[in-house]
């Protein structure tokens, strides 16, 4: 594992456009693995003003989407992913992809995106971490050889995710997601956590042994994995605190 404590979350963001861009410049069919949520919001800020790169030819896959939410809704995460990095790259949309939140069989979908991932091997798979220690919606208790599923939300999570909601009613109650077996299996792993509220998953994730109960520590055996962090995600850290 290589941890990089950061001061700031921009300096956290700048840490891992320095993971993913030279990568993309090297590698000009890529296959990205992609998140959603507050964390990225600044790595992909970077990735959209640098016009040195080029995603033509980039693939991408996202960990996951609210149940019942179509593409076009405004809290999908089909419809964050366009907003806030697509649409500033000249990735072509066929290239992008993310399960389908109304798709009318659910089974069928996590075969179909199980299917993705066999066929698109990750370069690289980007990931924030949940307050209670999730990946993607992998919550605690998701056994570690999961593949794509459909979860119920934590407690936690829908309380966390409710502050992009007008009601915490609004907040959907289920998701599709990938699956610890399928997040691991991606060639990097960039896991990026910043303020105080992940500290302690931070820290349970850094300093105890893998456990269901803590999904991030699924990738605790991974041969290139990044914790890139700013100084309050690191703050229960007994070694760099
Ligand atoms: P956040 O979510 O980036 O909005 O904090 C991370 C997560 O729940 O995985």
């Amino acid at each position: 594992m290589k941890l990089i404590v950061t001061e700031t979350y921009e300096a956290m963001s700048r840490a891992a456009y320095g993971v993913i861009g030279p990568l993309v410049s090297k590698k000009k069919d890529a296959v990205l693995g992609l998140a959603t949520g507050s964390t990225p919001l600044g790595l992909y800020r970077l990735m959209a003003e640098d016009r040195t790169v080029s995603y033509r030819d980039v693939k991408t896959v996202n960990l996951d989407e609210y149940a019942g939410l179509p593409a076009a809704h405004s809290q999908s995460y089909a419809y964050f992913m366009r907003e806030n990095l697509f649409r500033y790259l000249d990735i072509l949309p066929q290239n992008t992809h993310i399960p389908n939140g109304v798709a009318p069989d659910p089974a069928e979908e996590c075969a179909r995106y199980d299917g993705l991932l066999d066929r698109l091997p990750r370069d690289l798979q980007l990931l924030g971490i949940g307050s209670n220690g999730h990946i993607a919606f992998n919550e605690p208790g998701t056994p570690f050889d999961a593949r794509t599923h459909i979860v119920t939300l934590a407690e936690s999570t829908v309380r966390d995710n409710s502050r992009l909601f007008d009601r915490i009613e609004d907040v959907p109650k289920q998701a599709f997601t990938m699956g610890l077996a399928d997040i691991v299996r991606a060639k990097t792993v960039v896991l990026l956590a910043n303020g105080r509220n992940k500290a302690e998953a931070v820290r349970r994730l850094i300093e105890e042994d893998a456990d269901p109960a803590l999904p991030a520590s699924a990738l605790k055996q991974h041969e290139d994995l990044y914790v890139i962090l700013d100084r309050e995600a690191a703050s229960l850290l007994h070694e760099t605190a």
